[in-house]
């Protein structure tokens, strides 16, 4: 018995029973707010590509780490510009780079905040790649230790969590090794487990200064016309100590969020990347869309598919609109 007993739109009849029976509802709980945090003190830089994105020193990041905090965000993540680039990424660990003098500062604020810090070597590499290379090869066994030092760096600043983004094998084991040897036993690895190599990255290189100076990444990040091998990433990360994975770009790979959710019982986080911010941010500008809906929408999405934690540059903008829904 289907029509006229079953009519699936009584149950939309009015907003109460919509709000009564809806199944996703966003919140602000799991969502992570990115930062760029440069050299410097009193910058506040906008980056082209990402309308209110900007690239921050240390000073100003605590400021708007206030924000976010009173926003009823639970989270931030942290990239870095260093004051120079070499072969190795050497600034990376260094106990003075921006991005630890900025967890320094937010602990010693008190502002209330999951610090978690991107763990890469392409902000502060000569070439742009996120391990160390060898003529036009990047080179995996190698560049471990310099991560694994990258991340001891952050620990030591007062991380609550490290999070790898360059994709190179047995970096999470490598870390969690590290941060043990240390007595960083109970700081947490967020693996970029399922992270693909994706031309959604573009305005993230110009916010980061981390493009490639030559080749692409297609050697170390994933294929994207692989979902099975994001279920076999996920699960040797998993093997080597990750405490939670994530997906990222999130809107091309929803099927890989649901997926990896449906078959691992860890925290899964998505990252809505700076392509689909900046997608977003420029039809907005040109009143094809409401930034609004469509980035609530997309957000609702991206939880719907399996996603808890959500990184998004639209994070600020949400908590916002959640308030007043
Ligand atoms: C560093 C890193 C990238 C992003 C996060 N960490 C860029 C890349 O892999 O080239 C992308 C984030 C975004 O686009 O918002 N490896």
């Amino acid at each position: 018995m289907t029509f006229p007993t079953h009519r699936p739109r009584r149950l939309r009849r009015s907003e109460a029973l919509r709000g009564f029976v809806r199944e996703t509802h966003l919140s602000t709980t799991g969502l992570v707010y990115p930062l760029f945090v440069c050299p410097g003190t009193n910058v506040r830089q906008e980056v082209g590509s990402m309308p209110d994105v900007y690239q921050l020193s240390v000073d100003k990041a605590v400021e708007e780490c206030r924000e976010v905090a009173d926003l009823g965000i639970p989270a931030v993540i942290l990239f870095g510009l260093p004051e120079r680039k070499d072969e190795t990424g050497s600034e990376a660990a260094s106990a003075t780079g921006a991005v630890q003098r900025a967890i320094e500062a937010i602990r010693k604020s008190k502002i209330n905040l999951l610090v978690i810090t991107d763990v890469c070597l392409c902000e502060y590499t000569s070439h742009g790649h996120c391990g160390m290379i060898e003529g036009e090869n990047v080179l995996n066994d190698p560049s471990l230790g310099l991560l694994a030092n990258a991340a001891l760096s952050h620990a030591r600043a007062g991380a609550d969590i490290v999070a790898p983004s360059d994709m190179m094998d047995g970096r999470v084991a490598a870390i969690r090794r590290k941060l043990d040897e240390n007595k960083f036993q109970d700081v947490a690895i967020l693996s970029y487990a399922a992270k693909y190599c994706s031309a959604f990255y573009g305005p993230f290189r110009e916010a980061a200064d981390s493009a490639p100076q030559f080749g692409d990444r297609r050697s170390y990040q994933m294929d994207p016309g692989n979902a099975r091998e994001a279920v076999r990433e996920v699960e040797l990360d998993l093997e080597e100590g990750a405490d939670m994975i994530m997906v990222k770009p999130a809107l091309a790979y929803l099927d890989v969020i649901q997926r990896v959710r449906d078959r691992f019982d860890v925290p899964v986080a998505a990252y809505n990347v700076s392509g689909e911010y900046a997608m977003v941010k420029a039809a907005a500008r040109n009143g094809w869309i409401d930034e609004k809906r469509v980035a609530l929408e997309i957000l609702t999405g991206i939880q719907r598919a399996g996603a808890s934690i959500i990184l998004t540059y639209h994070a600020k903008d949400a908590a916002r609109w959640l308030k007043h829904c």
